[in-house]
This record gives structure tokens, C-alpha cells and sequence, in this order.
């Protein structure tokens, strides 16, 4: 779909300055940015923030302890007056709370409308720094600097910030796109083994959106060993054509209307199934790989993909310590009616598969539920099936 573009420096900085970073750009008129994908970037950052007085750093004490410092340097050196703010860990400090206290701390610090936040950390981080963003002052500039590689290749990008509620997930928020992306992969070095092996559940999602060479990579025993090594150039370069695959894909669909963005979902709507469930604990990039083989399942039943698809799926996934099956214990019926609620589905079942013959990713509608069914069998889900939901 899109390779990595050509070796560059910070937002600022002429291309080819910094021969260890690759420069991105999403391309949205006015509101374009440049990602920075590379090692040591963060010390950098500063140069992708011309112009303003004073930057708000929001992150949680574990990052802040390792990772704050030289980005603090680099705002100071800059003559930006910056300072920390955390935030709890977990998705419950993704709240409306912390977003009040955020702008309250801001507030009390004198941060106005043309100064800038920096969200430095996980999804968490970006999506409540991201929001409380959008909203202070009607708007002030954010910058990315994520540390998982969840976060990294598909997190910070793309505008979509927001909170939790009691009542569900992300349900409060607002597309705000940062004024930069600065991924530094030196962070993924201290991020835990499982978070780690998780975000390689979405890299695993865009090698099959059409990237040969991230697919190769992913499938070739020596490189995906050097992958979870974390060898440093070889994150640069999974995470730089991941951040490409979705830097491309947000270009073209921003606001979600033509169905591109959708695209991005393969995998999630079984996944976002076994997240609601919840009880069984899995990270998203855990349930977004069984999502993967459960999708390959359903497109090689609708002669989608070749009937090899899904047990490549399950070996490439297996590598990474993924899981290629749903917990024991869940029943279909319940599985069946949480993917009809997915927000894509309005009602019906709706699924992100290969177009026939293994082409581009498409939205399918309501596919015979007897293959659903066969799909989710595939996965290890028992039958169960409840009788309102046979059709
Ligand atoms: N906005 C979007 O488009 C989008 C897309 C996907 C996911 N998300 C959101 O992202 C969130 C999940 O993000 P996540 O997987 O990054 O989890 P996370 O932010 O909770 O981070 C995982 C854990 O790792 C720690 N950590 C982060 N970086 C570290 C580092 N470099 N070294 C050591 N520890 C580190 C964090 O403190 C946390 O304990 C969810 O809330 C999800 O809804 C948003």
C-alpha cells in the first residue's frame, strides 16, 4: 500500500540530517504532519515544537522515571518552558476525571492557547493527553511521543483521542491530530515482554494489509528473532512501514467516511467481542491476533483467501507468542450478539476481509452465519450458539 518515506530528521531538520530516522507525513492540507520514527529521537523533539513558550508534558511516573529527562533537555535548550505532569496507570486513569484534573494542573501552570502538550507514553497517555488537548482552551497543539509499540504504529496516529466511561469504552473523545509523531524506538527497550509481544498483534495486522516486505519479515525466522530481540534497526524499520500503512490510510479517509479507515479494523470486530467479555484479561494486541486467525478462517470459508491462510496466520502469530485461539470457556451466542453490537455493524454482522483472490481489505456484510459460526469454531469458541441468534 505505502513504503517507509526516505530516511529524515525531525520536523525542522533537513532530510538526510539524521541518517538513523525515517520521516513520515500524513497528508491532511493545513493539519499535516510529519511521524519520526528512529533512536533517540526524543532528545530531539524539541524541533518538531518551533514557537512555543510553554509545553505541558503528560505522562506516568514508570516512563516519566526513564524517558522524561532528555526530552526536558531538549524543550529547555530550546528556551520552551516545560513541565511534567502524570497521570495514573491503567485504563481507569483514561477518565473524565483525569482530564479535568489535567486542565485544572494546566490551568494553574499558566498554559494558554498557542502553547503545546506533549502525550509521552502508551495508548493511555495519548488518548487522555490527546483529548484533555482538544478540549483546553478549545484546542491546543499536541504532540505524540509514544513509547509502545502500540502506540508507535498505530495509537498516536490518526487523530483519535478520548477517555473511558463506566458505562464503555472510548466513548467520550474527539479527532484531534497531533502536530507531530516522534516515535522513538530506544523506549520499546523497557516496555514489559507481554505489552511487548501484544503491539506485534496490530504489526501483524499490516503486514496482511499489504505490506510484502513487513509480511516477509514477519514470516522469516531470523528477522522476526531480531524482531523480538528488539534490535533496533529492525524496529525502526517494522514500526516506520507499520506508521506508513496507517499514516497512508488517514490521509485518505480521515473522518472514517469512505470506509478506508474501517480497513484498519481487520481482525478487531472478533476482538473487540472478546475485550467486552473481559473477564479473560487480554491485551488488545492479544485479541486482535485471534481476531486475525478467526478473519483468516472466515475469508478462506468464503473462498476469500486460499484454504492454507489461516494456519500461516496461526504459525506466523504462534512465533510471537500470540494467541491463535480464543480462551476456553466462551460460547458463540454471546460472541455473535457482542459482534453485532461492534459500531461498524449497526445491527447486522460486519467483518474486514480480503476482497476474493486475496485482494484489498473490504467490509463485508452479514456472511452466512453457519461460517461465522464454522470460523469462530476455528478459533476454539464452543457451540452455544443461542437460538435467537441461528439464522
Ligand atoms: N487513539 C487510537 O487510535 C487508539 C488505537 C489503538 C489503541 N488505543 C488505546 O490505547 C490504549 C492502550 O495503549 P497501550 O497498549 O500503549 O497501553 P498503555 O498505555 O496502558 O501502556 C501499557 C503499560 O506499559 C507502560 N509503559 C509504556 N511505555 C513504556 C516503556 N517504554 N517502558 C516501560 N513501560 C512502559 C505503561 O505505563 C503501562 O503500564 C487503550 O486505551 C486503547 O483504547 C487508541
Amino acid at each position: 500500500m505505502s513504503s517507509p518515506a526516505p530516511v529524515g530528521g525531525l520536523p525542522g531538520e533537513p532530510v538526510g540530517s539524521v541518517p538513523d530516522e525515517r520521516r513520515l507525513r500524513v497528508e491532511l492540507g493545513p493539519r499535516s504532519y510529519d511521524i519520526v520514527v528512529g533512536t533517540g529521537a526524543l532528545a530531539r523533539a524539541a524541533a518538531a515544537l518551533p514557537g512555543r513558550a510553554r509545553v505541558a508534558v503528560v505522562s506516568q511516573a514508570v516512563i516519566a522515571d526513564r524517558y522524561a529527562d532528555p526530552l526536558l533537555a531538549s524543550l529547555g535548550e530550546a528556551g520552551i518552558m516545560a513541565e511534567l505532569f502524570l497521570i495514573d496507570d491503567g485504563e481507569q486513569a483514561k477518565s473524565l476525571p483525569t482530564v479535568e484534573s489535567l486542565c485544572r494542573r494546566f490551568a494553574a501552570w499558566g498554559l494558554l492557547r498557542g502553547d503545546a502538550v506533549v502525550a509521552l507514553g502508551g495508548g493511555v497517555v495519548g488518548d487522555t493527553a490527546g483529548f484533555t488537548a482538544a478540549a483546553y482552551h478549545r484546542g491546543v497543539a499536541c504532540l505524540q511521543a509514544p513509547t509502545t509499540l502500540l502506540a508507535q504504529v498505530d495509537a498516536a496516529i490518526g487523530g483519535k483521542t478520548g477517555v473511558n466511561l463506566p458505562e464503555g469504552k472510548n466513548l467520550v473523545g474527539a479527532f484531534h491530530q497531533p502536530v507531530a509523531v516522534v516515535a522513538d524506538v530506544d523506549t520499546l527497550a523497557t516496555l514489559p515482554e507481554r505489552e511487548y509481544r501484544a503491539g506485534l498483534g496490530e504489526v501483524a495486522k499490516y503486514a496482511f494489509m499489504g505490506d510484502a516486505e513487513l509480511g516477509a519479515t514477519l514470516a522469516d525466522e531470523a528477522a522476526a528473532a531480531a524482531l523480538l530481540a528488539r534490535h533496533p534497526a529492525v524496529l525502526a524499520d517494522v514500526v516506520a512501514r507499520s506508521a506508513a500503512i496507517k499514516a497512508a490510510v488517514v490521509s485518505a479517509d480521515e473522518y472514517e467516511r469512505t470506509g478506508l479507515r474501517a480497513t484498519l479494523n481487520y481482525g478487531h470486530t472478533l476482538a473487540h467481542a472478546l475485550e467486552t467479555v473481559g473477564r479473560y484479561g487480554l491485551l488488545h494486541g492479544e485479541a486482535v491476533a485471534v481476531g486475525l486467525v478467526f478473519a483468516a478462517e472466515l475469508a478462506a470459508a468464503l473462498d476469500r483467501l486460499p484454504p492454507d491462510a489461516p494456519d500461516a496466520t496461526r504459525r506466523m502469530l504462534a512465533r510471537f507468542g500470540l494467541p491463535t485461539a480464543a480462551p476456553a470457556g466462551l460460547g458463540a451466542a454471546d460472541l455473535v450478539t457482542l459482534m453485532r453490537r461492534d459500531k461498524k455493524a449497526a445491527g447486522g454482522l460486519t467483518f474486514v476481509l480480503p476482497a476474493p483472490g486475496g485482494g484489498p481489505l473490504e467490509r463485508v456484510d452479514d456472511p452466512p452465519l453457519r461460517l461465522v459460526e464454522r470460523a469462530l469454531a476455528a478459533v476454539g469458541v464452543g457451540d452455544g450458539v443461542g437460538d435467537g441468534d441461528r439464522g
